[in-house]
């Protein structure tokens, strides 16, 4: 045996290892009913699931049909809304498939792949062309074990990127974990209102969201507030690691007049200043909060201005929380969900250890006060807990 399940016969493609594409099928199907009700029903998925479930496909021209209704799927999956982690790594891995299988088409000078279920495979080199495809049969057989949550996000979140962002944009790199923020800002999309980053240091989360924003075509913006002068406040744990010290991310001074340039071409607009005091200028609704300020002095003031500008759908993300460099964060956000003042939609820590994102949503319309400090209770809370366990 070849080791290869997907071969080239000819203008068609022929299963060498039937077996394999079956269990391909299975877990394609399985994931795929998880999606929606309507994608559930396409005729490719149909077809897959009686190959799933041991139909027959020893005929040259079934087995070239299977293949073709497994690459239909991964195009139609592509534009599907991903409803949980899992989903998220499906979508992710079947756009991120389509669109390889599309490129690798043109550089093969194949025919359009509409052509290829009901007529033939027209290409330079049919055979490289089935060995991609046997690639990602062989990949997509992978959903049948259990997914990673957090790899679901990344994929996803990477696919999309991949997708709609040019590779130049892509290259610059930025200090927010995009596996999580790229999904969670995909779904504000359909919430009404502006997004706003707090802490947007030298911009790149920002044009890359607002690339986004620009790409869906949705009529929103991004305002994107930062000193964009280093950290102006001391670190108040006075860790005296110099990671959040007076002075912390200097070097994003020429940020405001990059991310200037960038609001000539996307709905994008940064405001400098101190972000307690600028974030004034928002008196529009919020669909999208990213708050990035390192510290709950700073974090506090900036959520209790906009909290009119919020809804119950507004996402907020906040980085950091429970970071051993950020100790005021997580205290401070343990008390706005304690209060009952924000409810926790997602914790990077359910899944994956050392990321210390959570995204909330508003769950009452007071903002709780004195909150701030609130790490100075846990620190005594843990002393006295170690000096009892000692
Ligand atoms: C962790 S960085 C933000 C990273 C950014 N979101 C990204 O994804 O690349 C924290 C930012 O908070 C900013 N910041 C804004 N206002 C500040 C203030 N009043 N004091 C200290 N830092 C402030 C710093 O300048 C820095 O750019």
């Amino acid at each position: 045996m070849s080791g290869k399940c997907v071969v080239a016969s000819g203008r068609d493609f022929q299963l060498a290892d039937p077996e394999a594409f079956r269990s391909t099928a299975r877990a394609v199907v399985d994931y795929a009913r998880r999606l929606s009700p309507a994608f559930a029903k396409i005729s490719s998925l149909a077809r897959l699931q009686v190959i799933a479930d041991g139909g027959d496909i020893g005929a040259a021209k079934d087995q070239h049909t299977a293949v073709c209704a497994l690459l239909d799927c991964l195009k139609q999956a592509s534009s599907q809304e991903p409803t949980g982690p899992d989903e998220y790594l499906f979508v992710g891995k079947c756009s991120e498939y389509d669109r390889y299988i599309d490129k690798f088409a043109v550089r093969q000078g194949a025919n359009s792949r509409i052509e290829w279920a009901n007529d033939a495979v027209r290409s330079n080199d049919n055979a490289v062309l089935a060995q991609a495809i046997d690639e990602i049969v062989s990949h997509m057989r992978a959903f049948g074990e259990p997914a990673q949550h957090y790899q679901g996000f990344a994929a996803y979140a990477q696919a999309r990127l991949d997708a709609l962002l040019p590779p130049e944009i892509m290259e610059v790199h930025q200090e927010t974990n995009l596996a999580l923020v790229v999904p969670m800002f995909e779904k504000s999309l359909s919430v009404p209102g502006d997004a706003a980053e707090f802490g947007c240091f030298r911009g790149a989360l920002a044009v890359k969201l607002a690339w986004m924003m620009k790409a869906a075509g949705a009529p929103k913006h991004y305002y994107a507030f930062d000193t964009f002068q280093a950290s102006e406040i001391d670190d108040p744990v006075g860790s005296g690691d110099g990671l959040l010290g007076a002075g912390a991310f200097r070097d994003n001074a020429d940020a405001y007049d990059a991310l200037t340039k960038w609001s000539r071409l996307l709905p994008l607009t940064p405001i400098k200043g101190d972000p307690p005091k600028t974030c004034s200028v928002l008196t529009k609704p919020l669909s999208f909060v990213w708050l990035d300020l390192e510290r709950d002095v700073l974090m506090d003031p900036v959520l209790r201005h906009i909290w009119p500008l919020c809804s119950s759908d507004t996402i907020i993300g906040i980085d950091d929380a429970g970071r051993p460099e950020n100790p005021t964060v997580g205290p401070w956000l343990d008390q706005l969900v304690a209060t009952g003042a924000l409810e926790l939609v997602l914790d990077s820590n359910a899944f994956v250890p050392g990321v210390f994102v959570r995204f909330l949503k508003k769950k009452k319309v007071d903002f709780p006060t004195g909150l701030v400090g609130a790490w100075r209770s846990q620190l005594r809370q843990q002393k006295g807990h170690s000096r009892v366990t000692r």
